[in-house]
C-alpha cells in the first residue's frame, strides 16, 4: 500500500498527491513516469513524476479529472493509500550538459518538467522553461519551476497572465534572441508538442517530447502504447516515452488516443450519475 502523505487542490479538478514511495523514489530518474491503481479491481493508470524528494522518500503525481478513474482517484483524501504503485517506468530524460536549455510544459504537462528542469540544472545547463495554460486560474507549479529554472516564462492563452498566446509564442521569440538553443524538452498536449516540433525543425534544434499514448502494462509487453517514430514502430514504455519530436508520427498517435473515448465517456458519465452510491468509485474496472 501507497499511502497519500498530502492532497492539494491545485485548481479545479487538478490535484496534486505526494505519496509515500520511497524504494521507487529512491531509484526514479526525471523524465520516468508510474502506474497507479486505486483498489485490487481498479485500472491500471500511468501518471508522469511531478516531483522526487529523494531525502524523504516522498513521489508526487498531478492528476487531472478527465473520467471515471480519474476522478475517483482525485475523491481519495490524506491518508488514504492506492493498492500498488509501480515503477519507475520507462527511460529516463536525456540529461547531459547540452547548454542553453528550454524546457517546456502545457496544462498538466507542466509538473512532470519540473523534476526535467531540476535534472538539466542540477547538470550544469542553464535552463529556461516555458509554461502555458488556458487563463491564469490554471497555472500551475509556478513556484517549483521559478526555482528549477534560470528563467521561466509564462503564457496564457487569454492573455490573463504573462505572454498573450501559447507556448509557441515564447518560443519562437527565444530562437530568434540570438543565443543558440542546444536543447528543447517538451510536455503537454499532442498539439503542443507537434507545434513545437514545428517551430524547431528547420532550425534544427534538438527537440524532444515526452509521449503519453494509452498503456497497459507498461512494460512492453501488451503493444497498447505503440507509437512510430522515424518510420519505427516503438514501444513508448519501454523505448520512451521521450523521443525526437521531429520523427514522431504526432497523427497517429491522436487517432489511437481516440480509439476508446466513447467508452470512456460512457463510463464517466455513469460515475458521475451514481456518484456517493455506486461500486464503480471503489471498483474501476466494472464497466
Ligand atoms: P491545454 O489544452 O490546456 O494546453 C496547455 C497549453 O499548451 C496551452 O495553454 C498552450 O500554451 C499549449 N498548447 C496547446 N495547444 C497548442 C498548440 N496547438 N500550439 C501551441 N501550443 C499549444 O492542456 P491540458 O488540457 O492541460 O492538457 C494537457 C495534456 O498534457 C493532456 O492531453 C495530457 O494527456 C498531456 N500530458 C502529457 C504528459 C506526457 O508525459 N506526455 C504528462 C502529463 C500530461
Ligand atoms: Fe503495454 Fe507499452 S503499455 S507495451
Amino acid at each position: 500500500m501507497f499511502k497519500i502523505l498530502d492532497k492539494v487542490e491545485l485548481c479545479p479538478k487538478i490535484f496534486r498527491f505526494r505519496i509515500e514511495a520511497s524504494k521507487i523514489v529512491s531509484k526514479a530518474l526525471p523524465g520516468q513516469f508510474v502506474i497507479l491503481r486505486q483498489n485490487e479491481r481498479g485500472e491500471r493508470v500511468p501518471m508522469s513524476i511531478g516531483g522526487l524528494d529523494k531525502e524523504n522518500g516522498i513521489l508526487t503525481v498531478v492528476i487531472q479529472e478527465v473520467g471515471k478513474t480519474s476522478a475517483s482517484m482525485n475523491q481519495m483524501k490524506t491518508g488514504d493509500s492506492f493498492l500498488d504503485v509501480v515503477g519507475p517506468l520507462g527511460l529516463p530524460t536525456h540529461s547531459e550538459n547540452f547548454g542553453r536549455c528550454v524546457c517546456i510544459g502545457g496544462g498538466v504537462g507542466i509538473p512532470p518538467i519540473y523534476p526535467i528542469a531540476q535534472g538539466l540544472k542540477a547538470a550544469g545547463n542553464k535552463v529556461e522553461t516555458i509554461i502555458g495554460a488556458r487563463t491564469k486560474d490554471l497555472l500551475i507549479y509556478q513556484e517549483e519551476l521559478t526555482e528549477a529554472s534560470d528563467i521561466l516564462h509564462i503564457a496564457t492563452d487569454d492573455g490573463s497572465f504573462g505572454t498573450h498566446g501559447f507556448v509557441t509564442t515564447i518560443l519562437e521569440k527565444l530562437c530568434e534572441d540570438g543565443t543558440p538553443i542546444d536543447f528543447i524538452m517538451c510536455v503537454g498536449p499532442v498539439p503542443m508538442m507537434r507545434a513545437v516540433a514545428e517551430a524547431t525543425r528547420a532550425k534544427k534544434i534538438k527537440t524532444w517530447c515526452s509521449l503519453n499514448p494509452i498503456m497497459v502494462d507498461g512494460t512492453g509487453m501488451c503493444g497498447a502504447c505503440r507509437v512510430t517514430v522515424g518510420g519505427n514502430t516503438k514501444f513508448a514504455c519501454v523505448d520512451g516515452p521521450d523521443f525526437d519530436a521531429h520523427e514522431v508520427d504526432f497523427g497517429e498517435m491522436t487517432s489511437r488516443l481516440k480509439m476508446y473515448h466513447s467508452q470512456e465517456k460512457v463510463a464517466y458519465d455513469r460515475f458521475l450519475e451514481h456518484k456517493g452510491d455506486c461500486k464503480c468509485q471503489q471498483a474501476s474496472s466494472d464497466e
